[in-house]
């Protein structure tokens, strides 16, 4: 069977991805230095699929060890590069960090895949990219206008679309998905993985969780005077379970169809739009568990409201994100009350 490397396959996405890549059949080889991320997500990935996947606690953006584990598994067909930094807050107090981190790692990879022959590559993007679009392109699809983004964190994923593109023009061997995640939210089902954010979190929904198991006194909302209809931000909230098996689709099709262009882009959301407080009183209704919240200021760069057009990803990949949004509620849930013994 044919070995994807998983590169920050300890993370959140990265852990539910190998699971439904190893479910479909696939072998894989996580890479990940485990810098925000526990080894002991190995255990919950072979207690949900059965097997372990192999690990190499790696750096990706080091040339040599990454060169040696092409060398290792001579069966590689495809990489899904996830490993990257992430807080939007922390980046722009530390922007080198992130721009070696972010940029350095994907050049060395596309490096070490061309010495390799390794043609295929799935890279994790952002709706980030779309910044706050106009109303004429909401719900967003991929041609809406890239925008000037916001953070360094931003702005890596932005640079780092513009390399692969860059790199697939001047390789015509090299084949790329760019996937452009909208939010995702929850945990598998097993409640065996799922988010561990490092610290307060800084995400929407390990707040509301860690609020409810009791961990914070109460969840502040960043704004209601937002112009939309109960004045708090939209956004799309996926589960990520549905977007782990996009990833599944997007390689299946890089190993098989015939009709692809060499890069592809993808928006993954559901369609729908949810307000921050509409997230709040569908995480009560799921659970039962009331969250003590109060209405603060804006925060600094956030976005008034995305969400996707999903339509492109429907089609094409044939696939879906339609679990109903308090199973997904319910799943975060259930990953909390395990990870705190409630
Ligand atoms: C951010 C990034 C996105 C990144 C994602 C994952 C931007 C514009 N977005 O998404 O690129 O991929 O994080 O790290 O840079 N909220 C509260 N109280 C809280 C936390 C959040 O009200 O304690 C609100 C926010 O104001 C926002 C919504 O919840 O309206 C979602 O916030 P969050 O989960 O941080 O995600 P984004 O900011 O959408």
């Amino acid at each position: 069977m044919a070995r994807i490397l998983v590169i920050g396959g300890t993370g959140y996405i990265g852990s539910h991805t190998t699971v439904e890549l190893m479910q479909q059949g696939f072998d894989v080889t996580i890479v990940d230095n485990l810098s925000n991320s526990s080894i002991d997500v190995l255990d919950g990935i072979e207690a949900i699929v059965g097997r372990k996947p192999a690990f190499e606690n790696i750096d990706c953006g080091n040339y040599t060890d990454l060169d040696n584990v092409f060398s290792m598994y001579t069966d590689i067909v495809g990489v899904i590069h996830f490993a990257a930094s992430k807080a939007v807050g922390e980046s722009v107090e530390k922007p080198l960090l992130y721009y070696r981190n972010n940029l350095g790692s994907l050049c060395t990879l596309l490096e070490v895949m061309k010495q390799h022959c390794v043609p295929n590559i799935v890279f994790s993007s952002s709706c980030t990219v779309y910044g706050q679009p106009d109303e004429a392109h909401l719900p967003v699809d991929e041609t809406a206008p890239i925008q000037k983004a916001l953070s360094p964190y931003g702005n890596t994923k932005q640079i780092n679309e513009e390399i692969i593109n860059d790199a697939a023009h001047a390789d015509k061997e090299l084949n790329a998905t760019i996937l452009r995640y909208f939010n995702p939210i929850g945990a598998h089902p097993s409640a065996l993985i799922g988010e561990l954010p490092n610290g307060v979190p800084q995400n929407l929904l390990p707040f509301i969780t860690q609020t409810a198991a009791g961990l914070r006194k109460e969840l502040k909302v960043f704004g209601n005077d937002y112009n939309t209809p109960d004045g708090s931000c939209i956004r799309d909230y996926i589960y990520v379970v549905d977007l782990a098996k996009a990833h599944v689709k997007a390689i299946e099709r890089m190993l098989t169809a015939k009709d692809r262009e060499q890069v592809e882009i993808f928006n993954l959301g559901t369609g729908n739009g949810l307000s921050v407080l509409t997230l709040i009183h569908e995480f009560e209704a799921a659970t039962g568990v009331k969250i003590p919240y109060s209405i603060v200021g804006r925060r600094e760069g956030d976005i008034e409201q995305v969400w996707a057009n999903p339509e492109k990803a429907n089609r094409v990949l044939g696939w879906k994100a339609g679990t109903p949004i308090r199973e997904v509620l319910r799943s975060a849930w259930n990953w909390e009350k395990h990870i705190r013994n409630l």
